[in-house]
């Protein structure tokens, strides 16, 4: 049966866990398993900018023996003229999975409607589900377990990362927090689904908007741009509305001494984060950025070989 992975929750706690362990096999012996061999295309789409994915998706793919086309929506006829539905008619006859950073939720939902290839979202404007795969292995590979954890997000509580640790985080039973203004907190949907998966895992969700207290005892601290992409023109309010939860070091100290800090990246030095604290002992950004290409490869090969079950 074929399966997306549209949105954090889209994996059950067995499912993500039995993902984080491929991931860990994958990263141990690089290039022992080949799903893609032929080689198969994936299709990795891509309506905003990017670094990581791009890159981590390209080579992962061509680690995993297939072959990457990277296509960039402006030059597609996607957006414009066609439909993510009709699009994804068309690519399943010669690709083996579409990846795809997008905008607007319903387009990937959409386009896995169109499909019998698996869905990958690969950034949208609600969650950013491939990124928390590579942040829980991160805290995973510090702390050699999740549930239980207590985890600390500051910043956009609205934003697709702050919305992917509220799900991912509930689907492995951390302890989830987010502080955020008021404006900006997470989506009532979005809490209120992660509250339910915790209440079956044995973690919790809990806003605040003091980022001191939310930081209290934590073991791992996390932010991301107050500006992401397609928020530009709000740039100059989101950096007055959010400047008391940048994580400075005297936030740090609040938190376990044996805290870590993750950022998904690009990141704004000096406005979410200081220099001292994402270039500090505590930070561990450069394997987070590493573990996209090991986390997304086990993604894939998992999806692939369920598409075959
Ligand atoms: N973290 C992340 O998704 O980075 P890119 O925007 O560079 O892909
Ligand atoms: N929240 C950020 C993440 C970038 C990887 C954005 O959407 O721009």
């Amino acid at each position: 049966m074929t399966r997306h992975f549209l949105r954090d929750d889209d994996l059950s706690p067995q499912e993500q866990s039995e993902i984080l362990d491929l991931a860990v096999q994958v990263r141990d012996d690089r290039w022992a398993r080949k799903p893609l061999a032929g080689p198969q295309t994936v299709a990795v789409i891509f309506d905003k900018s990017s670094t990581r994915t791009r890159v981590s998706f390209a080579v992962g793919i061509a680690d995993l023996g297939g072959s990457p086309l990277i296509i960039t929506t402006a030059n597609s006829q996607l957006g414009g003229k066609e439909t993510p539905y009709d699009t994804a008619r068309v690519l399943e006859r010669m690709v083996s999975a579409i990846v795809w950073r997008t905008y607007a939720q319903s387009g990937l939902e959409q386009m896995a409607e169109g499909t019998t290839v698996p869905v990958v979202n690969a950034l949208s404007d609600d969650f950013h589900p491939c990124q928390l795969l590579a942040d829980l292995l991160t805290i995973r590979d510090v702390y050699g377990r999740l549930s239980g954890l207590t985890v600390t997000f500051l910043g956009d509580g609205s934003s697709n990362m702050a919305q992917s640790y509220l799900l991912a985080g509930a689907v492995a039973g951390v302890h989830v927090r987010v502080a955020s203004p008021q404006e900006f907190a997470p989506r009532d949907s979005v809490v209120s689904d992660a509250d339910a998966i915790a209440a079956t895992t044995g973690g919790s969700i809990t806003l605040y908007t003091d980022p001191f207290e939310a930081v209290a005892g934590a073991d791992v601290v996390v932010t991301d741009t107050w500006v992401s992409m397609g928020k530009e023109e709000e740039k100059a309010h989101r950096i007055a509305a959010m400047a008391d939860y940048k994580v400075t070091t005297e936030l740090m100290s609040l938190a376990k001494p044996s805290a870590i800090f993750l950022h998904c990246l690009p990141a704004d030095r000096g406005y979410e984060v200081d220099p001292e604290v994402i270039d500090g002992p505590q930070s561990a950004i450069w394997n987070e950025a590493e573990n996209r290409l090991h986390a997304q490869k086990a993604l894939l090969a998992w999806l692939l070989a369920k598409g075959q079950s």
